[in-house]
């Protein structure tokens, strides 16, 4: 199996001020050792990312602070009259290295698509950026046994046309909806049953040598206390953080439970 970087990307949501984005990225970077070998990200409000990415110190696309920034959302367009959106060339421009796209939030109160989903991987490629495509299903589905349909279809829906060479260059986030926000993660046991699931697709739509280079995070209530069992299973390469991410004193510890 090829050896894969784990990846762990704080999702801040709609949260924090300027002030506190802007203590929360430093305090990331001052304690980046801890988590040494794992790639870290921060996903701030698309109004804080400058302010994010002054505090990371980026320049020209490289973080001397070895901690990377990422949106949480991108337009499938590069420019134009779409008031309210924001282009992946732009978030590339204020430093951005990935984007979050496909979130459980944008797909159920925003109405995403897999369509729409995948219109954006495409944009987000071309800028140049990885995509952070996230997948998962709601509890009603994963009561019913339908977990592997589901997924199946957001994971082929999202990446339609998405070339095989360029499957590594993006990120899946395997998120249950049930277990976002909610303190109730998923075992380690589910979530590597459908990260494997995710591999299996990935191969489908490539080859299992290319498959085996795509990271796979977990996402859903990761925690300092749950994250060492999820990290430990051989298909969770990261974790996406939602609220634990808004502390680095709870980022960090669950960044580092990920090293090898
Ligand atoms: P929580 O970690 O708050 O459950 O959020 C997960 C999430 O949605 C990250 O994108």
């Amino acid at each position: 199996m090829a050896a894969r970087t784990p990846i762990v990307a704080g999702n801040w949501k709609m949260n924090l001020d300027r002030a506190k984005s802007h203590s929360l990225a430093e305090a990331v970077a001052s304690r980046r050792g801890e988590a040494a070998g794992v790639d870290l990200v921060l996903c701030p409000p698309s109004v804080y990312l400058e302010t994010v990415a002054s505090a990371l110190k980026l320049v020209g696309g490289s973080s001397p602070s070895g901690v990377a920034l990422g949106g949480q959302n991108a337009c499938d367009k590069t420019s134009g009259a779409f008031t309210g959106e924001v282009a992946p060339p732009m978030l590339v421009d204020v430093g951005c290295r990935y984007v979050i796209l496909g979130h459980s939030e944008r797909r159920t109160l925003y109405g995403e698509t897999d369509a729409i989903v995948a219109a954006k991987v495409h944009a987000a490629l071309a800028a140049g950026l990885t995509p952070i495509v996230c997948v998962g299903e709601l509890l009603e589905e994963r009561e019913a046994g339908r977990t592997a349909d589901v997924v199946s279809k957001q994971v082929r829906g999202s990446l339609a046309g998405v070339a095989a060479a360029d499957l590594p260059k993006l990120v899946i986030a395997y998120e249950p909806v049930w277990a976002i926000g909610t303190g109730k993660v998923a075992t380690p046991e589910q979530a590597q049953e459908v990260h494997a699931l995710v591999r299996s697709l990935l191969a489908g739509l490539s080859d299992t040598t290319t498959a085996a280079k795509v990271r796979i995070q977990y996402g859903g209530s990761v925690k300092p206390d749950n994250a060492k069992d999820l990290a430990a299973k051989p298909d969770i390469d990261g974790a996406l953080v939602g609220g634990a991410s808004l502390k680095a004193d709870d980022f960090l510890p669950i960044a580092a439970a990920f090293r090898g």
